[in-house]
């Protein structure tokens, strides 16, 4: 996923771009670039790399506008490389792209024919071409984008340029989120609400099929069947403030300190104020389902995970947790009473996006869980699932993880309640456990100075493996999911009694073994399990509680975290996992914030 920014100025709008820029580089870092109007003629500026690239390039050769787009860049067609850097430029028009034009190819060939030639890789520049070609039939600018538009098969949020059409940014959203930000007297387009959060907090999302020409002072959005659209705008909050390091050195670091907070207030959208029992919000029957479909990738369907052994425990609520890059391609059997959820923090991953639309083809009920609350899943779902972790920019998901699971749990608990599988007094204990959660998760962090020490001799790994039963197994593959994912390591996650199925074959002194087993009913297995890796002379690091720690092998290195019950187990084990990792990836001098070929949230198939 790519962050773009546009802005309509009465001032110079360099820094500003730049500043946009950075806020957006979670998004895509491969590469970046800005273009401005200056006196009727559009310049542009690129680098390959981060935008620290961009600000050199600049610092020689500043760019005089007012009018101005930026582009932070997630390679899709084309390596990463100035050549392939947007804004990319074709006669009149210079533009940025985020998603993938599927028709790219038969375009560009059509467009070789008529003579056309091709700077870069990508499927952006093609646009650009098209664009221009259309104007050079005589159309003014609104339908010649109309019309390039309407030859565009993909996803795409775009800003253009013209040249010869000073004080004028064109938009377009389709697939892909665009906002637009209303100044004072000046005007933005932004990829997401960080996007403009310096300079405005008045925005407006653009609907799918809409376009947009922003001058000073005003927007004219029009709709796919090109009639004026009037979108409303927004206040919102004011999530700039919320997206500095602060005291931090990494995000991921402030995020993982910031979960018993974002967990807090998750859980207040779950919580009834008035009986403090666990509740499904905005009107979300739970007792009206024979079964849960959870669709979600990567550190959401660990969530989504989860939760499955809660629903099935708590609330007997059969429930499948898929892949959503599986789930959209193959034919789900479902019942009509299946409740669809997508989990998703930013609200725009393709593939959950298009399992979720797939469920509401089938006529599913359909809930978003997510943390962008105006995302494109949250706006196409029956239900908004919000969680409240607040930005996440860190690449690597923390904070959105448990706020997933917490909402997840929440909703567990209220099923079970609502489908008469616990009395009154047990729906009361189990919501009082889960107002305990935002303390657990503060008191799991203090593990942080062993992690810290641990992260020397895990650094020196080449495979690392992560082992849990239960609610404590997908727990294990989100543990290995952030070690790889940041520190370059190759890590997996086993269900502990897989074990001997295969994997032990691993199993040497050099290979560590991380066991996530607070005490609970599966502890002793889990222990059997930790004795065949010990009895092979693999290094073991326990992360568990105080009574696990009482029964820990000889030799093992014990990490002891809160006693909680066992519901809460998966939340509140989770920080120490996450410090790890990031201590790591810290030793290993990783790019933590923005590790090496990944983008916050993918946008494409
Ligand atoms: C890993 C990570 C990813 C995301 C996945 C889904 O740390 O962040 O695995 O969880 O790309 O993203 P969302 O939740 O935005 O749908």
């Amino acid at each position: 996923m790519c962050g773009i920014i546009g802005i309509v100025g009465r001032a110079p709008v360099q820094a500003r771009l730049i500043d946009s820029l950075k806020r957006l580089e979670y998004r895509g870092y491969d590469s970046a670039g800005v273009a401005g109007l200056v006196g009727g003629r559009i310049e542009r500026r690129r680098a390959a790399g981060k935008i620290r690239a961009l600000e050199d390039v600049l610092a020689a050769s500043p760019l005089e506008a007012t009018v101005g787009v930026g582009h932070t860049r997630w390679a899709t067609h084309g390596a990463p490389s100035e050549r392939n850097a947007h804004p990319h430029r074709a006669g009149r028009v210079t533009l940025v792209h985020n998603g993938i034009i599927e028709n790219f190819a038969e375009l560009k060939a059509a467009l070789a024919a008529e003579g056309r030639v091709f700077e870069s890789d990508t499927d952006t520049e093609v646009i650009a071409h098209l664009f221009d070609s259309e104007l050079a039939t005589g159309l003014a600018p609104l339908a010649a984008f109309k019309a390039t538009l309407d030859r565009l098969t993909g996803a795409y949020a775009l800003a253009a340029l013209i040249e010869g059409e000073d004080g004028l940014i064109l938009g377009a959203r389709r697939g892909s989120p665009l906002v637009v930000g209303y100044g004072d007297g000046e005007m933005f387009l932004g990829s997401d609400a960080l996007a403009v959060g310096p300079f405005t907090n008045r925005i407006c999302y653009l609907e799918e099929g809409d376009y947009v020409a922003i001058r000073a002072g005003e927007a004219q959005i029009f709709d796919a069947g090109q009639r004026l659209a009037n979108r409303p705008v927004r206040l919102v909050s004011a999530a700039a403030a919320l997206v500095e390091k602060g005291e931090y050195r990494h995000f991921m670091e402030k995020e993982i300190h910031e979960q018993p907070d974002a967990c807090q207030h998750t859980l207040s959208a779950y919580i009834d104020p008035v009986s403090g029992l666990a509740t499904a919000p905005n009107g979300l029957d739970l007792a009206a389902f024979d079964r849960i479909q959870i669709v979600a990738c990567g550190t959401a369907s660990y969530a989504g995970a989860i939760a499955r052994y809660q629903f099935e425990r708590l609330a007997g609520l059969p429930c499948d947790v898929e892949t959503a890059s599986e789930f959209r391609y193959r034919e789900p059997a479902l019942s009509s009473k299946t409740l669809a959820i997508a989990v998703s923090q930013s609200g725009e991953t393709a593939d959950t996006l298009a399992a979720l639309r797939w469920c509401k083809a089938a006529d599913l009920t359909t809930a978003a869980l997510v943390n962008v609350h105006e995302s494109t899943m949250a706006r196409e779902a029956d239900v908004l699932l919000p969680t409240h972790a607040g930005p996440e920019i860190g690449v690597a998901s923390t904070k959105a993880f448990t706020s997933q699971l917490a909402a997840l749990t929440a909703l567990a608990v209220a099923a079970a309640a609502a489908r008469g599988r616990i009395d009154a007094a047990e729906a009361a204990r189990l919501s009082g456990l889960l107002r305990e959660v935002p303390r657990l998760i503060a008191q799991s962090t203090r593990v942080e100075a062993e992690m810290r020490a641990l992260a020397p001799e895990l650094a020196k790994a080449r495979d690392v493996l992560y082992l849990g039963r239960g609610e404590m197994f997908p727990l294990a593959l989100e543990g290995a999911l952030k070690l790889k994912e940041i520190s370059y390591i190759h890590a997996e996650g086993y269900a502990a009694g897989e074990l001997k199925h295969g994997p032990i074959a691993l199993i040497d002194a050099a290979t560590p073994v991380i066991v996530i087993a607070p005490s609970g009913p599966l502890f002793e297995k889990t222990m059997s399990n930790m004795s065949e890796v010990a009895a092979r002379g693999g290094p073991i690091i326990l992360i568990t509680d105080a009574a696990g720690a009482a029964l820990a092998p000889a030799g093992a290195k014990v990490i002891i975290g809160p006693t909680c019950d066992p519901l809460l187990a998966p939340l509140v084990y989770a920080p120490p996992i996450q410090l790890l990792a990031y201590y790591v990836a810290v030793q290993k001098g990783a790019d933590v914030d923005q590790p090496r070929n990944l983008a916050k949230s993918v946008t494409v198939e």
